[in-house]
């Protein structure tokens, strides 16, 4: 407390940073770092062996959420809603500086264009006026602001900054940072997209948008591509089947495959629902979270929640959710931790919360450039803001693009390789490694007979391997 008292006091000082907003982060942090020291007393706060397989009545089906006829208009439902993208991460993972949403995904549009596009067509179409709300970090504040002039007669925009917390020294466990310097890069830290129940309430948005009448948020990460406003869950949660109880919480999940390992998964802990994240996993039970048997969805953080709820459980002050130990190794070999929290784990906190299991197509991330060269490509077109599926392509899945070093590291560069962006649509798996370059026209597919199950030797064949020189039309 010293410590954090001392950081006001600089700050205030050198007048470096709002400091009624500086105490106000630094609750927040104090809170959770009494549940991390009292975690570290207790040991871990997940018991394995109490956590129950789901019932059926904890996931429902999509089908049976879509199936049933809507209540009322489609713009009735829309005015219930607001539209929340979280846009705190920055393009490194993709060698870009700045925020992610501003990469280009599609003829020269970025994250955030499309999403403008998708909430703009949205309204447009049935009348609507569902508000588009950003949550920035201290990272993609600046930045996001400065283009939102090409988008505020489009859309009722609305964007606010998360908390910042300080890193803390792992040897020690006091504050690294020794004054508010948020661009040093390393001191400070946004604390994960839990933090949006705050902040959404600090921003002043969720007493704003009750007073308009507004009942539910969409929660999604800007970087999903899949993430659109569907209209049959809206519709679940406004207008709940008869004789159950109204779900103030969904969060979509869909099946896990092989290479989701590692993505949170829902639980039945003790009576309610749970989002156990990896981190939290014991390491003998590594193996087993992986498992498909086991634990078979994971979470899209699609997440749509109740307005209302959200205010009475911050209100009340009940809201829980556990604290995710985030452990780095900063230039100079400075170790710290940062204690962060995850928006789907609040699931715990909320009355006839449920997961629907959706269809992969609303989990579409772009995380690597590989991903990105998927959407970019002919498997996808685009219509109204939402990237869908070509009809074109025979097969559902996507097929699985494996870019090697001199493609993954920088968006510029991997597009440098490419005359133009190879046709993929009978594309099934995909291996670049080694220096190539990839000339005009170029079509990516294997000319063998169709096959539905195949053994390795045929598997083998059917996957295009690439590992040096220019692959020409
Ligand atoms: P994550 O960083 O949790 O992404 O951000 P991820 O999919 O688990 O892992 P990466 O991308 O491979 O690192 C998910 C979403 O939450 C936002 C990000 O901008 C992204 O849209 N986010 C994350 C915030 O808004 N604030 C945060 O503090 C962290």
């Amino acid at each position: 407390r010293t410590d954090l008292a001392n950081l006001v006091a600089t700050a205030a000082k050198t007048n470096s940073c709002d400091i009624e907003e500086l105490r106000k982060h630094l609750v927040d942090f104090e809170k959770l770092f009494t549940q991390f020291l009292a975690h570290r007393k207790i040991g871990n706060n997940i018991i394995w062996s109490r956590i129950q397989p789901l019932q059926t009545e904890n996931v429902h089906t999509y089908q049976s959420v879509v199936e049933a006829p809507l209540a009322t208009t489609k713009g009735d439902l829309l005015d219930k809603l607001v539209v929340l993208k979280l846009n705190g991460g920055l393009g490194t993972s993709m060698g870009c500086v700045g925020p992610k949403s501003l990469i280009s995904v599609r003829n020269d549009s970025t994250f955030l264009d499309l999403t403008v596009q998708l909430i703009e067509c949205l309204n447009k179409k049935h009348n609507s006026d569902v508000p588009l709300v950003l949550m920035n970090s201290f990272n993609t504040h600046e930045e996001t602001q400065r283009v939102r002039f090409k988008y505020d007669k489009r859309v009722d925009l609305h964007m606010f900054q998360q908390s910042y917390h300080p890193r803390v020294l792992r040897e020690t466990l006091r504050p690294f940072p020794v004054n508010v310097d948020l661009k040093d890069g390393v001191s400070w830290y946004p604390p994960g997209h839990g933090d949006i129940y705050n902040s959404l309430k600090r921003s002043g948005l969720l007493e704003r948008f009750l007073e308009e009448g507004k009942e539910f948020i969409f929660i999604s990460n800007i970087d999903n591509l899949g993430a659109t406003v569907d209209l049959g869950i809206l519709n679940f949660l406004l207008h709940p089947p008869k004789d159950s109880v109204p779900a103030e919480f969904v969060m979509e999940v869909t099946n896990k495959t092989r290479s989701d390992v590692k993505g949170g998964t829902l639980i039945n802990y003790e009576g309610n629902l749970h989002l156990l994240e990896f981190a939290q996993v014991p390491k003998d039970n590594v193996d087993e979270f992986k498992s498909i048997k086991k634990f078979k969805v994971f979470n899209t953080n699609n997440l749509w929640v109740s307005l209302r709820a959200i205010k009475r459980l911050l209100d009340e002050e009940t809201m829980r959710v556990e604290v995710i130990v985030n452990r780095k190794s900063l230039d100079g070999g400075v170790n710290v931790i940062q204690l962060e929290t995850a928006a789907g784990a609040a699931i715990k906190n909320f009355n006839g919360a449920v997961g629907i299991n959706v269809p992969r197509s609303r989990f579409l991330p772009v995380k690597k450039t590989s991903d990105l060269l998927v959407v970019m490509s002919n498997l996808f077109q685009l219509r109204d803001g939402t990237l869908v599926q070509n009809p074109a392509r025979l097969y559902p899945e996507l097929p699985l693009v494996k870019l090697g070093e001199h493609f993954f590291m920088k968006v510029r560069e991997m597009l440098e390789r490419f005359e133009n962006i190879p046709d993929m649509l009978e594309l099934d798996h995909l291996t670049v490694s080694g220096d190539v370059t990839f000339g005009k026209n170029v079509t990516l597919k294997v000319i063998t007979g169709a096959s539905e199950c195949w053994d390795l030797e045929t598997f083998l064949k059917r996957s295009v391997s690439v590992h040096k020189g220019s692959v020409q039309e």
